[in-house]
């Protein structure tokens, strides 16, 4: 019988390493406190690549993984916040990059959710029979919507791209259950906001603004005491109401992937779940909170790394602006 199975995985990151101290020159801060606050002791910031650029990379690998082809590609999902465009898609240049000449394209916005919720939209098309291979990317450049000068934002994210391949396959590692979740309620917990309307019969002074040198350039917005409650209460939930979907139990889990938000809200959710610390894992030191790219990311370095045996069974758990969450259960191949 077929399943969902994920067959590759990918990852890139931007070779410029910015630490604490680095960022202590910017703003008022310093390692100590967000070490202490956050577990972040450095991201990759990019210097240059675009989220495009980022994304054909961790796709790249992603199929050179799974040893497939560009051409049988049927569809490319890329999941971000940051594209060059509005339009055309970072799918569509991803696409033409790759070569993937025969795959459908588009991006799709859930923000740290993206990864799960662009993973999951794969799965529906495979399953319905629509198509057979899907890459899945999570890719930000999330600099250039910081605001530099916010020591209690700036120090949160970081720039890189995951991806992963997903088949209708006998074997490989398969999705054993999924679910998407949304509280548009909360939207204002988190936001970056595009462009207001102006038009010939709407003035939002955008235009003299600009003029003036005065517009401003989106940037991330967030509540972040309320975020990180609304973080810890999702990452349990999910975990709880998928492990019932699968009939399984938290001690049937060998390791989490969570956003990679920030260490406290991961340990506050081990703690009240009362799932060892150790079976979360954790890249954030090392490159702070990467939105849609981060569970893809920590995914292909947990594969990498060589940790992952035949079997294991692994929960994948986001959540981000929206506010969105969502998680998946695979068993490892
Ligand atoms: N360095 C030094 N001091 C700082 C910094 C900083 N980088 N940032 C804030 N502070 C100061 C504040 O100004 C405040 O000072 P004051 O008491 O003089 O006013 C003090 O530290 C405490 O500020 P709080 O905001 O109360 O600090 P808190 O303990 O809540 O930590 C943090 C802030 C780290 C942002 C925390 O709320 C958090 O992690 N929230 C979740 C945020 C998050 O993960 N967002 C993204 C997740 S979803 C997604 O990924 C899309």
């Amino acid at each position: 019988m077929s399943n969902v199975c994920i067959i590759g995985t990918g990852s890139y990151l931007p070779e410029h390493v910015m630490t604490n101290d680095d960022l202590s020159n910017l703003v008022d801060t310093s390692d100590e406190w967000i070490r202490t606050r956050t577990g972040i002791r450095e991201r990759r910031i990019s210097t240059g690549m675009s989220t495009s650029d980022l994304a054909y990379e961790a796709g790249a690998r992603a199929l050179q993984s799974s040893g497939l082809k560009p051409e049988d590609i049927d569809l490319i999902i890329c999941a971000t916040i940051t594209p060059d465009y509005f339009m055309p898609s970072c799918a569509c240049i991803v696409q033409d990059r790759l070569g993937a000449i025969n795959a459908a394209a588009f991006d799709l916005v859930a923000a740290c959710t993206g990864m799960i919720y662009g993973i999951v939209t794969a799965k529906q098309f495979i399953k319905s029979g629509m198509y057979e291979n899907v890459l899945v990317i999570g890719s930000e450049t999330l600099s250039k919507v910081l605001d530099w000068e916010n020591r209690s934002s700036c120090v949160l994210f970081g720039d890189g791209a995951g991806a992963v391949v997903l088949s209708k396959a006998s074997e490989g590692s398969k999705i054993l259950a999924s679910r998407l979740e949304a509280d548009g309620s909360k939207h204002n917990l988190l936001t970056c906001s595009a462009l207001p309307l102006h038009n010939p019969y709407v003035n939002t002074g955008v235009q003299d603004m600009q003029r003036q040198g005065s517009f401003c350039l989106p940037k991330i917005e967030m509540l972040g005491q309320e975020v990180f409650k609304y973080a810890v209460r999702t990452i349990i939930d999910n975990i709880n109401n998928i492990l019932n979907m699968a009939e399984l139990t938290k001690e049937d889990i060998t390791y989490i992937i969570p956003h990679q938000a920030n260490q406290r809200i991961i340990e506050q959710a081990s703690k009240t779940c009362k799932i060892p610390i150790d079976k979360f894992h954790m890249n954030l030191d090392r490159y702070g909170n990467t939105s849609a790219a981060s569970i893809g990311i920590a995914l292909d370095e947990l594969v990498s790394s060589g940790k992952l045996k035949k079997k294991d069974k692994v929960i994948l758990v986001g959540f981000g602006g929206g506010m969105t969450s969502g998680s998946i259960l695979l068993e490892w191949s």
